[in-house]
């Protein structure tokens, strides 16, 4: 897509490099100190989940902006029924480039070629005030919880189809891209390949803490 400002093209072998330091600069220290989602996209790309065809990013003037990847996921009903659902993440922004509109612009046109691919769900863990806007709506909305009957208020699910969902309780099965960034070993070894930068405390990162540890547990 060229909007005479900027072009969305399919992220290529030869961004990898750059694609994970926009993702290092966009989400360091915002969630804990230092990040992993670099390592996230390296293992991601390698992961049987994952969609290259949806592996976008955004360029201007020949530099990238954004980037955006999804996966496949797994949605089970109580009497074992499965059906497959997008994840979406990592999404991130170059930080001096936020808030100019250019996530929103990822998602709309992923989302559109998610539809044409077939696709009628997308699912992520966020920050509610970045997505809202983009139609998500709570998990506890569609029935969509974890196992346990948990409602995390950062799972969010946007229909791409109306009435994907028929009010039945679907259970999340998130698949395991990122389970590598556990490993803090994994994750210090893979920042090695960056330009040093300091780990540090935020407030975004106590805002992480209570979005990843809430419930919601009344309709
Ligand atoms: C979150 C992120 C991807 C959003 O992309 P962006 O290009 O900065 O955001 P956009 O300008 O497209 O705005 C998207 C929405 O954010 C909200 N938003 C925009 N400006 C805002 C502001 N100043 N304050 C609060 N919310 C704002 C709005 O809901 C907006 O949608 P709308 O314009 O339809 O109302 C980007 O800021 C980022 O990379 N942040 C760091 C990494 C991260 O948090 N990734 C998401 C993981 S959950």
């Amino acid at each position: 897509m060229n909007n005479n400002d900027y072009i969305i093209r399919l992220e290529t072998e030869k961004d990898y490099h750059t694609v994970e330091t926009l993702a290092r600069e966009a989400f360091w220290n915002l969630s804990v100190p230092g990040c992993s989602e670099h390592l996230f996209m390296h293992a991601l790309r390698q992961h049987k989940a994952f969609i290259p065809e949806l592996d976008y990013v955004l360029e201007k003037d020949g530099e990238i902006l954004a980037s955006v990847m999804y996966s496949e996921s797994e949605l089970v009903d109580e009497s074992g029924c499965r059906r497959t659902v997008l994840t979406m993440g990592p999404l991130c922004v170059l930080p001096d480039h936020q808030r100019c509109g250019y996530g929103k612009a990822l998602l709309e046109y992923t989302f559109a070629k998610a539809v044409e691919m077939g696709y009628d769900a997308v699912i992520n863990f966020g920050n509610p005030d970045n997505y809202v806007a983009r139609g998500y709506k709570s998990c506890r909305k569609y029935n969509i919880c974890f196992e346990g009957d948990f409602f995390p208020a950062a799972l969010l699910v946007k229909e791409l189809k109306e009435g994907a969902f028929d009010g039945r309780k679907w259970f999340y099965y998130q698949n395991d891209a990122d389970a590598i960034c556990d490993d803090e070993a994994a994750v210090e070894e893979y920042d090695k390949l960056f330009p040093p930068k300091v780990k540090a405390w935020q407030p975004s990162q106590e805002e992480f803490y209570i979005h990843s540890h809430s419930a919601i547990v009344r309709e």
